[in-house]
């Protein structure tokens, strides 16, 4: 049976010339199938083995064997060659096109709105400073000439924490009680208590009440504190100075209105109300904006400084109602949200 040695070589020749040429990988996986699968034509011969007489079957069964072993590697070759292929980017690729770029963030509005405030003050000498949200009773209310039993705790009114800390214990008992300030004119207490007069500093950061959201309400919010102390310091100073930073900050035609009003940590003391186009745009003719004040000799007292020969000012604004004039935002919430269809807007 010599002829079936002679069909091997010529089998082996034509599969190996199919599989090479395979010109993707479904047309490989067609040839493997017609010659190594179940009913494929190498896969036949191989069938074939068994029956042939047993002096021939040591040199046919090495022959077949060797081409299977050439078979498989030349369609694994093919193989990983049309698989290459695959991965590869088109020929049509238009390598003209922009690439990809990273988006990137930027500053949210009310910390735009705060750099813009805190570089006026720069340019007047102000340095900012800082002091902590979980604020004590003492330097939230009581320093600042605000006993317990005073009614203007109930407009503030805030988040307490629970228990005081054991390194609390060692404190006077209006500085066991911790909560969220609900103003930054707790710092002033904290840079008065830490550095001798003159003081020129403003603060900015969040505030906590225990207000329900609406559209201009939020039980957090931002402000800024400003704190002016040196000698002589006049009502005048005030005015002049509120005046230069928000005709700064919100344009030339900005007209402000100093009304009377009452801060136990101020004397005499004052609600500043603004007007401009934008104000006049939003139907009203004005808008009420910050308290500030001289301020109070006892809490001058409550800090060590002299009240015979220390004066000075004081304001607190929030920067909220700041973003929603220069903006023309409506609903203080849309801050909070943060919903990116809202920020891509700046
Ligand atoms: N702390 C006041 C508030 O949150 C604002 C304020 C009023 C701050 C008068 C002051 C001031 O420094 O002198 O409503």
């Amino acid at each position: 049976m010599s002829s079936f040695i002679e069909l091997i070589d010529p089998l082996k020749r034509a599969a190996l010339g199919d599989l090479r040429v395979a010109p993707d990988l479904a047309a490989l996986d067609q040839a493997r199938i017609a010659y190594l699968g179940a009913n494929g034509k190498f896969t036949a011969l191989l069938k074939q083995l068994g029956s042939l007489p047993k002096e021939e079957k040591p040199a046919a069964g090495k022959l077949i064997n060797q081409a299977k072993t050439e078979l498989e590697t030349a369609l694994s070759a093919r193989r990983t060659e049309l698989e290459l292929k695959a991965a590869l980017p088109r020929e049509s690729t238009d390598f003209s096109l922009p690439g990809r770029r990273r988006i990137l963030g930027k500053p949210h509005p009310l910390t735009r709105v705060t750099d813009d405030i805190v570089r006026i003050f720069r340019k007047l000498g102000f340095a900012v400073a800082d002091g902590p949200e979980i604020e004590d009773e003492y330097h939230c209310f009581d320093a600042l000439n605000t006993p317990a039993d005073h009614p203007a705790r109930d407009t503030q009114d805030t988040f307490y924490l629970a228990a005081p800390t054991a390194a609390a214990a060692a404190l006077p008992p209006a500085s066991r009680r911790f909560l969220l300030r609900t103003h930054t004119s707790s710092v002033q207490i904290r840079v008065m208590k830490k550095q001798p007069p003159p003081v020129r500093i403003i603060v900015p950061g969040r505030v906590y009440r225990r207000d329900n959201a609406d559209a201009t309400h939020n039980p957090t919010f931002q402000q800024i504190e400003g704190l002016y102390v040196d000698k002589q310091v006049t009502v005048g100073d005030l005015k002049g100075t509120v005046e230069f930073v928000f005709r700064e900050l919100l344009g030339q035609e900005v007209k402000l209105r100093f009304r009377p009003h009452y801060f136990s940590y101020t004397e005499p003391s004052y609600e500043i109300d603004f007007s401009s186009p934008l104000v006049r745009k939003m139907g009203k003719d004005w808008l009420e904006l910050a308290g500030c004040g001289m301020v109070h000799p006892q809490v001058f007292e409550n800090v060590g400084y002299d009240p015979e020969v220390w004066t000075g000012w004081a304001f607190g604004f929030g920067i909220e109602r700041i973003a929603m004039i220069r903006y023309g935002i409506n609903d203080i919430r849309l801050f909070y949200e943060n919903d990116l269809r809202f920020l891509r807007q700046f």
